[in-house]
């Protein structure tokens, strides 16, 4: 089903980066990259880079890069095929007809009938409500003080006592049993054969971004427990990839989304007129729902319950949510547990207020960490500077960090000069323990200084593309199997192909993921800060980074070795003993940088 590689890198080629990004975002020159303001994160400082050389974009404050081609998915939010149809149309080169393979035609034959299945159970569960057999729910729902306008919108519908009646109807437009197996709307057993999932029970289909249903929410009416029943995942619905709401959200022009966690706190802030608001369906955001936000937002409001359970999916969304350059805020609705109760209790204007009076994320988690400590005593309040030092450290813009660094001076009351010296030491030792080599790495400490680790070999995959003519004397001592992370362990093979055939090419190597989040961490490696600015201080950092990789390199197969391969131990010993050998020869004498 794929195009072939010398087509994509065809059109790759004929794509100059720097003319196609310089079409969507206003592009600066700056030595020998270009530079301007990132598209896909708030900023005010540009940090979005763009190099010709390399053929790739990197932002520096969200992380986001990758080559021609992941601009595109990104920006268009289109896959990797689309890209490849608009960029070859740009470039006039006529792309071949796609072959799919069996497998793939089946699979999607498949879908568009369990699609199909979902949109005749939909309006089913539709018409039911509104029949004499679905008055009780209709009651509940006007009870709950929805109107027919909103039942109607969101699609709301009702399945009744009877439990094989959905059955029934899918059977009479002549479903296989074995298709609708598949469609997560029944239950199976040896006894009673099949049955309807939804019995009793007033349901919300859920919707993809596209307005196809893609599986239901059923409630009970009363007390019952399980209150709701959800479809299961099917080969159409995945609850980790899809937002509860998001199809009439994204269209509602608001400048951010809110996020909440339940079908009727979506529908009935719908109703108050928040139509901008989305459900994560009762489980824990997860990267690919962050991610799809992003695409529709630069904001999101963070509206969960107000319990315990609330506050930690609050603290564990938030890196998320920042991670890819969304601005976040957390929605306070004390004494109310979610925000239909407040809507009934207080009406929309104290929703209004509340979500305008949003707390900035990171002033809630400080917040929420001053609980952990005794602030009158010194050692807690030590302690609780500390942790907020840490915090702040994590901020690279500097107008940004220092206008947080006040604020949380005016509000817990130290002095600004002091807190900023603490930031500073803390940043230091931050970059020394980075280039400073770790003498030795046990098998045991591996997974705690796998951040490190990781860092090290970032930072060797981008000198080494900075700068592919240290591999010459590089690859007698680094191959790519001393990159422990599988994903890096692939680009390192590809750049050591390119390099023995003449041309390092990074943007090329990421032509090799179709997936944008495999892009993105590609584009990553090929992108680490180098702060160091003198030869000397390069030279010392690339023999540290080198010792280190290898050094726990060798850790780590130690680790994984059978204990009876002794060989295998001997071998890696070996190893080491020439590492510790190298190094006190100063082995990157011969490495210019
Ligand atoms: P109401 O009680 O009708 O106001 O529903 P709610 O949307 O406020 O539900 P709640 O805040 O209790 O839960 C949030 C979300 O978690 C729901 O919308 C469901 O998606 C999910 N959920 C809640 N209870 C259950 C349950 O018993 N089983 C399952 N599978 N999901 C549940
Ligand atoms: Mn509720």
């Amino acid at each position: 089903m794929r195009y072939s590689y010398d087509i994509i890198e065809k059109v790759r080629m004929r794509n100059d980066i720097v003319d196609v990004i310089s079409s969507y975002v206003q592009l600066k020159r700056k030595g020998n990259s270009y530079f301007g303001l990132c598209p896909f994160h708030n900023e005010k400082s540009p940090s979005f880079s763009v190099s010709h050389g390399k053929q790739m974009y990197y932002c520096f404050g969200c992380g986001s890069g990758g080559n021609v081609y992941t601009f595109l998915m990104e920006y268009e939010n289109c896959s990797f095929q689309e890209a490849v149809k608009v960029l070859s149309g740009k470039a006039g080169i006529k792309l071949p007809e796609i072959e799919y393979s069996q497998e793939t035609k089946e699979l999607n034959e498949r879908k568009t009938l369990l699609l199909e299945i979902n949109k005749q159970a939909a309006k089913y569960f539709y018409c039911k409500l509104r029949t004499p057999g679905g008055t009780a729910a209709m009651a509940y729902l006007k009870r709950r003080g929805l109107s027919d306008e909103t039942i109607r919108i969101f699609g709301l519908g009702y399945s009744d006592k009877y439990n094989n009646d959905l059955y029934k109807f899918l059977k009479k437009k002549g479903y296989s049993d074995e298709l609708l197996k598949d469609s997560g709307l029944f239950n199976v057993d040896e006894k009673r054969g099949m049955y309807d999932k939804f019995w009793k029970r007033v349901i919300y289909p859920i919707m993809d971004v596209n307005n196809r249903v893609i599986g239901f929410g059923g409630r009970v009416m009363g007390d019952i427990k399980p209150k709701y029943l959800n479809s299961p995942e099917t080969k159409i619905f995945d609850k980790s990839k899809n937002l509860y709401g998001l199809n009439s959200a994204r269209t509602s022009r608001r400048r951010n989304l809110i996020i909440c966690e339940g079908y009727m706190d979506v529908i009935s802030m719908y109703q108050a007129g928040f139509t901008n608001a989305v459900a994560s369906m009762g489980t824990a955001l997860t990267s690919q729902q962050v991610r799809l936000l992003k695409r529709y937002t630069d904001e999101v409001l963070l509206i969960y319950d107000s319990d315990e359970a609330g506050v930690k999916a609050v603290l564990r969304a938030i890196p998320m949510l920042k991670s890819v350059g969304l601005a976040t805020k957390v929605v306070n609705l004390r004494p109310y547990n979610d925000p239909d109760e407040l809507i009934q209790k207080e009406g929309t204007d104290a929703l209004k207020e509340r979500l305008e009076r949003a707390e900035n994320s990171f002033l809630f988690e400080v917040r929420i960490l001053k609980k952990n400590y005794d602030i009158m005593d010194p050692q807690g309040r030590t302690n609780f500077f500390h942790e907020v030092a840490k915090k702040l450290l994590k901020f690279e813009d500097e107008i940004e960090r220092n206008s947080y660094l006040e604020t949380v001076s005016r509000l817990y009351h130290i002095q600004a000069d002091m807190l900023k010296n603490l930031v500073h030491k803390l940043a230091l030792k931050k970059i020394e323990l980075l280039v400073q080599p770790k003498p030795r790495i046990f098998a045991k400490q591996i997974q705690k200084q796998g951040n490190d680790i990781d860092k090290a070999q970032k930072l060797m995959m981008t000198w080494v593309t900075n700068y592919p003519e240290i591999l010459r004397e590089l690859k007698n001592y680094l191959k790519p199997e001393d990159f422990t992370t599988p994903l890096y362990r692939q680009v390192a093979k590809m750049v050591e192909e390119q390099f023995l055939a003449g041309e390092v090419s990074p943007a090329r190597i990421i032509n090799h993921f179709e997936d944008s989040e495999q892009q993105r961490a590609v584009a990553a490696l090929f992108h680490t800060q180098i702060f160091l600015k003198t030869e000397k201080e390069r030279k010392k950092a690339l023999q540290d980074v080198l010792y280190n990789m290898k050094d726990s390199s060798i850790a780590y197969r130690l680790s994984r070795l059978d204990p009876t391969d002794l060989m295998g131990l001997q071998h890696l010993m070996e190893e080491k003993k020439k590492l510790e050998t190298l190094k006190e020869s100063g082995f990157t004498e011969k490495i210019y940088l």
